[in-house]
């Protein structure tokens, strides 16, 4: 029945062509594909390069993102100490209260706040990006089509605005965000940050350890989900084998 293998030949492509051809949001272009390594049934982040983007993340993403889903000693996911994360959460001011006198007071950061975002509100947040809101980066990977190849390729996407495009005001031009323009100005660049161990900062280093940072903020307990899979199905595998054995002992006296 032709029908039939035409609705045959759809579902196949739905489940083996589609997901590997990802694109943008909205924009047709290809997004850049990178192997990350914790994609994958044995996908396993790299710590080194963790610490590296969350570098990046507080040397230049904070000044206008917030990760408020993340706490200071979650950090210790990344491979930083006790002692470490003390000092990192007493870099911020926390606004806390109220005292005694009902008044509230700043203090250090601890280990048990969340990150401090960079605006008091929303409408502040607006007045300095050209009225557009800079969204919370902890769950940004989960949350766009393509996830880190798409944000990855929004951080690598920057161009001049083509001649006959209808820029407005104090916008970017962005080959992967979705209508192109983008309030986010270019950011990164060769050697906008200084790795402490040694690593070469090219920009696409720096998009690459900041969005495997994000994908870490963005889903914690990854390395824990995939392994207890992988377990699981060396569990099933095993207890298939048995089975096999258990029956052909069971029915080995039947003709
Ligand atoms: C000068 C402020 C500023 C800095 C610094 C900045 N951003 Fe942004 N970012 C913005 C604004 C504003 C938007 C919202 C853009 C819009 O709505 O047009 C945005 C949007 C985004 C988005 C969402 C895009 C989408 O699909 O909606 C991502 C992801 C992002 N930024 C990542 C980063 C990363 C990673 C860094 C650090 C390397 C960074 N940004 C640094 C201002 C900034």
């Amino acid at each position: 029945m032709p029908n039939n293998l035409l609705r045959l030949a759809f579902i196949l492509h739905i489940i083996f062509i589609t997901p590997t051809k990802l694109f943008s949001a909205s924009t047709d272009i290809e997004l850049m594909q990178q192997k990350w390594p914790f994609n994958g049934i044995f996908g396993r982040f790299d710590e080194s390069s963790l610490q590296r983007g969350f570098q990046v993340y507080r040397e230049v993403c904070s000044a206008c993102h917030g990760i408020r889903h993340v706490s200071y000693r979650d950090l210790k996911g990344i491979g930083y100490s006790n002692d470490e994360i003390k000092v990192i959460a007493a870099d911020y001011e926390v606004m806390d209260g109220p005292d005694d006198n009902g008044e509230m007071f700043d203090r250090e950061g601890r280990p048990s706040d969340k990150f401090i975002g960079p605006y008091e509100n929303d409408k502040i947040a607006r007045l300095a990006n050209n009225g557009a809101y800079p969204p919370d980066l902890s769950l940004i990977v989960k949350a766009r089509a393509g996830g880190a190849d798409y944000i990855y390729s929004l951080l690598n996407g920057y161009k001049e605005f083509p001649d006959n495009f209808e820029a407005s005001e104090g916008m970017y031009y962005n080959e992967y965000y979705p209508g192109n323009q983008i309030a986010m100005p270019s950011i990164l660049m060769d050697d906008i940050v200084e790795y402490s161990d040694g690593t070469e900062a090219t920009q696409s280093q720096i998009a690459k350890d900041v969005t495997s940072f994000l994908a870490w903020t963005a889903e914690p307990e990854l390395e824990e989900r995939k392994s207890l899979g992988v377990k699981t199905l060396f569990f099933l595998i095993l207890i298939t084998i048995m089975l096999l054995g258990v029956k052909r002992k069971v029915w080995k006296d039947v003709e």
